[in-house]
């Protein structure tokens, strides 16, 4: 199996994957994709559940997704997960959408039927199983401060804690207007007192703080070893949970910094995990082999 795969393979399909153990069934369609770790969790889930199909990636532009997809559906493919930058534009290329879907707009994860393409979004729903499993905490019983509120991620999060009332939901962004326009339209999740949205700015996070139970970092701070943690050890404090969505490196400053405060810290990587367990779910209707696709996402 190559590193990745593109639309020209795609177009002579038969030829691109003749002499694979077994056939492409699944696979992610990004730009970039070379860094994407589901192969290695999805082929993993394949291979100990006994299903005979490999899960590839596939180096698509935003202009050829509605192309690839088709060939996708004619090639007899299950499924296909979708990242950036596919998640928002594939909306209208859907037959069907899920919920889930539907009301986050934006789709990372397509079921085949036949021609018909199915879409759901299990990145809301991973983040609610990565928090109760590293935390053993309910999104509902919790109030979030939720950084990042402007990214493709950190909506996702949004609406999944207005989906499972989470006690109080406050958003920053470094772009104010993005976290207000999301505020506006999440406010029909919530009571007067539960949602607002904050400045980027020491003090007014702080205030907050001390009034949250779980910060998520939903922004991109953390991913280059170099970058400052994006909160300091001196404005957590040991009551907190926190969770980074960022997972390379694998402890990232952030968490560094809550490590030194006492508090709770987990990384990205769970919800990848799960975000994946929900899309074999969805494709197979069978449980996803979570022991073996843990390990497979370690460095
Ligand atoms: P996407 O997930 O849609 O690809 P992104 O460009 O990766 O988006 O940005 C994700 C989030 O990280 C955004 O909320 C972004 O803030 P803006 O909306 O203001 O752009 C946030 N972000 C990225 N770099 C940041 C920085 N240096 N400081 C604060 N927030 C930052």
């Amino acid at each position: 199996m190559k590193d990745f795969y593109t639309l020209a393979d795609l177009q002579h399909w038969d030829a691109a994957q003749a002499g694979n153990e077994s056939p492409i069934q699944l696979g992610v369609i990004g730009d970039p994709v070379a860094h994407s770790r589901s192969p290695q969790m999805m082929n993993a889930a394949l291979q100990h559940c006994g299903l005979k199909m490999q899960y590839a990636r596939f180096q698509i532009a935003l202009d050829e997704s509605e192309a690839a997809l088709r060939l996708m559906a004619s090639a007899g493919f299950v499924g296909v997960n979708l990242t950036v930058p596919h998640k928002i534009s594939a909306i209208p290329l859907m037959h069907e959408l899920d919920d889930s879907a539907r009301q986050s707009g934006a789709v990372n994860c397509v079921r085949f039927e036949r021609e018909r393409l199915v879409g759901g979004n299990t990145d809301g729903p991973g983040f609610a199983r990565a928090i109760r499993s590293e935390f053993s905490a309910e999104l509902r019983d919790l109030r979030v401060l939720l950084l990042g509120a402007g990214g493709g991620a950190g909506r996702a999060i949004a609406r999944q804690c207005a989906r499972e009332g989470c006690r109080r939901l406050v958003l920053a962004n470094r772009t104010l207007e993005k976290a207000e326009r999301l505020a506006d339209e999440l406010q029909p999740f919530f009571g007067e007192e539960q949602l607002e949205a904050v400045p980027w700015n020491e003090a007014r996070l702080r205030s907050q703080i001390a009034h949250t139970d779980l910060i998520v970092n939903a922004t991109s701070i953390g991913m280059r070893r170099s970058d400052a943690a994006v909160l300091p050890a001196k404005m957590l404090g040991s009551h907190l949970l926190v969770y980074d969505t960022v997972y390379a490196p694998g402890r990232t400053s952030l968490l560094d910094a809550v490590a030194e405060v006492g508090a709770r810290g987990a990384n990205g990587l769970s919800m990848l995990l799960h975000q994946g367990a929900l899309a074999f779910e969805k494709w197979f209707e069978r449980d996803a082999p979570l022991e073996v696709m843990r390990p497979a996402l370690q460095f």
